[in-house]
């Protein structure tokens, strides 16, 4: 499975579940009825003047800065279940 510029943690809620979906530009996220908790651009322009092409530790990077206190707080306002 490959996608070009995002990658999305959402909670669908009709399947009652979090999913990682991958999807093109920023605006066209292809889900209906589904929550984004965690958007990750990985686009180029996102990470090159810093990370070149080493987009894996660009990505570890983010995930690593990730406020994971502010998702766990939206998991409790949407009331998702874990
Ligand atoms: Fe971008």
């Amino acid at each position: 499975m490959a996608g070009r510029g995002w990658a999305w943690t959402a909670y669908d809620w009709d399947e009652g579940r979090l999913f990682n979906y991958i999807g093109d530009t920023q605006n066209t996220f292809p889900i209906w009825n589904a929550t984004p908790l965690v958007a990750l651009d990985v686009y180029e322009h996102a990470y090159f003047l810093d990370y070149q092409t080493d987009r894996a530790s660009y990505i570890n990077a983010f995930l690593d800065n990730l406020d994971w206190r502010t998702v766990n707080d939206w998991v409790s306002k949407y009331q998702i279940q874990k």
